[in-house]
């Protein structure tokens, strides 16, 4: 880890030192320089959390490696505006978001989505099936969609849809609690979640860890 570590800091300064060396477009060194300054920032203080690179080993911390870059990048500005609004999110999230600014939110989130995605974990095998047939079908007689409607028949997320597969369970089954609850605000979720009990929950989290 600590290899890697130093590699991405070379990589960074490197980055950072051709621009300015060769590149005569003042907006372009600045570019840069806020991809040196973001790449700094994920390895000084974002790892701390979310683990080298975005896999967290902590379950209260999500894995950002991999995650789909435009969520990633509205998320920050869910904690500033306190959208979001967890406890979690206010006790972490909510002061280490007002201090980034939006070209740095930009770079993070492309400094993150582009790192390989953490590996699912095997768990329950009843709860699994239960979750996958979920995930991959709702359930049409209470209307609740399918969730690979959104966020990829391999939960891969896309776009504003976040990644969902390999993220900690205990973390996802919070995330569905509190939108459900709406202390999260996230409008595309509220009337799918609304008919989704505690079980369906456990059971879509624990297939969404293991792939
Ligand atoms: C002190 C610990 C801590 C640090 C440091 C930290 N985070 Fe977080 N972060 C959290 C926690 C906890 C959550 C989950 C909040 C919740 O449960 O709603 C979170 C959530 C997030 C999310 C939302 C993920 C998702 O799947 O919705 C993003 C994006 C994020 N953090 C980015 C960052 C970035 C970028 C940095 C570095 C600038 C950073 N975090 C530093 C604790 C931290
Ligand atoms: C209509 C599209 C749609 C469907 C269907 C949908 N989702 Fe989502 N989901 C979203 C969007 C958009 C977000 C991001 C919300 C935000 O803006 O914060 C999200 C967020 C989430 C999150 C929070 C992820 C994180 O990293 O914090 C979880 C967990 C989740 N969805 C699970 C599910 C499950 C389980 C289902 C199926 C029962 C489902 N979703 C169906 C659109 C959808």
């Amino acid at each position: 880890m600590k290899l890697q570590c130093v590699f991405a800091m070379v990589m960074g300064a490197s980055m950072g030192f051709g621009n300015s060396a060769y590149s005569a477009d003042a907006a372009s060194d600045s570019m840069a320089d806020t991809q040196q300054a973001a790449l700094h920032k994920a390895i000084d203080t974002c790892a701390s959390c979310h683990g080298i690179n975005g896999r967290s080993v902590a379950p209260t911390f999500p894995n950002l490696a991999g995650q789909a870059a435009p969520y990633m990048e509205a998320q920050p500005h869910a904690f500033k505006d306190q959208s979001c609004a967890d406890p979690d999110a206010q006790a972490y999230m909510w002061g280490m978001a007002s201090q980034l600014s939006d070209p740095m939110i930009s770079e993070l989130a492309n400094y993150f989505a582009t790192q390989p995605a953490a590996e699912g974990k095997p768990g329950n095998a009843a709860l699994i099936a239960q979750g996958k047939h979920l995930f991959e079908e709702g359930v049409p007689a209470r209307q609740i969609p399918p969730c690979a409607s959104c966020h990829g028949a391999h939960a891969q997320g896309m776009a504003t849809f976040p990644r969902l597969a390999g993220q900690h369970a205990p973390y996802l089954l919070k995330q569905l609690l509190v939108i459900q609850s709406a202390l999260r605000t996230a409008p595309a979720m509220h009337g799918v979640v609304k008919d989704l009990s505690r079980q369906q929950m456990q059971a879509v989290v624990t297939y969404l860890e293991s792939i």
